[in-house]
């Protein structure tokens, strides 16, 4: 576990989609900090989110957890009773290492991690308090997102917000060249080689669809969030939070 990510270095491995396997989740910490600027503030961001947003006796959904680090953000965060924090990932590989990274922690805080393996487009959505996708929305079909987040506005308690973190594109040709030039710059930075790039592109092009700032608030406003704000933005990655619109939030 937490092994280095080096899946992209080879040009021998035959180009294929991205999928989130056994060979992602051992790399998948070190993969997601060097892919994503902002990753390592982002998480504990989210936590203190969901400290403010959470409500007694409700859940905490964290949807694509992966490892659960937002799970485990939120859990160390949150400490209102009767907290639930339920953690869906479609992936067998993923769901299995979280499990037995809960199982061996003995440090687990108050609200109660339930991870499971499922489909988010499946997962009914109830009396939630905080809804995270932490990217996972740009693997969705493009067809289903504006039913997810009609769901999940109806799932929200009223004072309930959606935290939604996404890698974005730019209706500007010139902005969304340069934006993905110094997202390129980050991951250099960041010890990954051109080819690693590459490569790592190829996989996620059929697999990753990006929308763009525009099309997420009209999607938002027309699941019924009446207020979205983004909180955060690194080059082509952005955290909004967005407010039910009979919520009344503070
Ligand atoms: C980029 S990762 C999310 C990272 C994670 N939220 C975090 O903060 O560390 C995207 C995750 O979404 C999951 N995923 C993709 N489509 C899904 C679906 N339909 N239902 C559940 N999980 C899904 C993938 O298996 C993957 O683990």
């Amino acid at each position: 576990m937490n092994r280095k990510d080096r899946l992209y270095q080879s040009e021998i491995t035959a180009p294929e989609d991205f999928v989130f396997d056994d060979r992602v989740v051992r790399v998948f910490p070190d993969m997601i900090n060097r892919s994503v600027p902002g990753y390592s503030l982002i998480v504990p961001m989210i936590g203190v989110l969901a400290r403010r947003y959470a409500q007694a006796d409700s859940r905490l959904y964290d949807l694509g957890c992966s490892l659960g680090a937002v799970s485990l953000a939120m859990q160390a965060a949150v400490h209102k009773p009767g907290v639930e924090i339920v953690a869906v990932d479609s992936s067998m590989e993923m769901i299995r290492q979280l499990q037995q990274n809960l199982a061996e922690d003995s440090d687990a805080g108050a609200g109660a991690i339930l991870a499971r393996q499922g489909d988010i487009l499946e997962t009914p959505i109830e009396n939630a308090s905080v809804v995270v996708l932490n990217f996972t929305l740009q693997f969705i079909e493009m067809e289903k997102r504006q039913e997810l987040m009609n769901r999940i506005a109806t799932g929200l308690n009223p004072g309930g917000i959606l935290v939604l973190s996404e890698k974005i594109r730019f209706d500007s040709e010139r902005e969304q060249e340069l934006q993905t030039l110094w997202h390129h710059d980050f991951k250099k930075t960041q010890g990954y080689s051109d080819l690693e790039i590459a490569r790592k592109r190829d996989a996620l092009e059929n697999v990753l669809r990006p929308d763009s700032a525009g099309q997420h608030m009209d999607r938002l406003k027309t699941a019924g969030f009446g207020q979205v704000y983004q909180w955060y933005q690194g080059f082509n990655f952005v955290s909004l939070v967005a407010f039910r619109k009979d919520g009344v939030n503070l």
